[in-house]
């Protein structure tokens, strides 16, 4: 073992297969550009095996999700673009991609209606604008399946103007609330927050339905209780 950045990883960290596939079709989510992967890696890595229903807004070519069909390999892939000239068929093989906006409820609405099992891990890498990945994630993480895990990529563009920043308040500062949400009133047994809280007022959605978060550079995983 070795202790990079104060996280301790095992010694095969970089080798680990979301970064190898990452790294050989050039996605940013590789070790040589955003080094997402390396966070893939840690919180995915006991779920490559089960069968889950996963789906990334944002598919450009199909590369990232060409990367997800080979990790989870009993898992269904599915994406969203908003481009229907952008993807391509054979990267996209064996998976399902729906042509939309993230933020049109509608059509967000009949994507979750066509897979009646519902997502258990959504990926944002779409629009990158702030207040479309608090919008989709308000649309998408109330019907995320229970121990479900919500990831948003690019939150370095809360602090960029080209994306919205000082117009709206920023994805950031949004999650930086569902922290407190988590911290002060989540919702947990023996939490003698939760009890005051109890007998005030009814907890808010988020303050019952998120088990915690984890930041990273540019990425933030949200991580679903399995009951409310
Ligand atoms: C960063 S690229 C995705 C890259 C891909 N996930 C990968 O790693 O190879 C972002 C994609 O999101 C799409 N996009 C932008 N705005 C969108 C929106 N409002 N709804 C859905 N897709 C959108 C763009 O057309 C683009 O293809």
């Amino acid at each position: 073992m070795e202790i990079k950045n104060n996280f301790v990883f095992s010694d095969n960290e970089n080798i680990n297969l979301f970064t190898k596939i990452a790294n050989q079709l050039w996605i940013d989510k590789g070790a040589s550009q955003h080094n997402y992967t390396r966070w893939y890696n840690y919180y995915f890595d006991n779920k490559t095996e089960e069968q889950l229903n996963i789906l990334e807004i944002g598919v450009a070519k199909g590369r990232s999700i060409y990367l997800w069909n080979s990790c989870f390999k009993n898992s269904k892939i599915y994406g969203i673009e908003i481009n229907k000239r952008a993807t391509d068929k054979e990267l996209i093989k064996g998976c399902k991609v729906f042509i939309g906006n993230q933020t049109d409820e509608k059509f967000l609405k009949k994507v979750c209606k066509s897979v009646p099992d519902g997502f258990d891990i959504v990926i944002d890498d779409g629009s990158h604008v702030t207040s479309d990945q608090i919008k989709t994630f308000g649309y998408l993480f109330k019907r995320l399946n229970p121990g479900g895990i919500y990831v948003i990529e690019d939150l370095q563009t809360s602090y960029q103007k080209k994306y919205q920043k000082g117009k709206y308040k920023s994805a950031v500062d949004y999650l930086k609330g569902l922290v407190d949400d988590i911290n002060y009133n989540g919702k947990f047994k023996c939490n003698s927050f939760d009890r005051v809280i109890k007998k005030s007022r009814k907890l808010k959605k988020y303050e019952k339905t998120i088990e915690g978060m984890s930041f990273h550079a540019g990425i933030c995983f949200i991580f679903k209780r399995y009951s409310g």
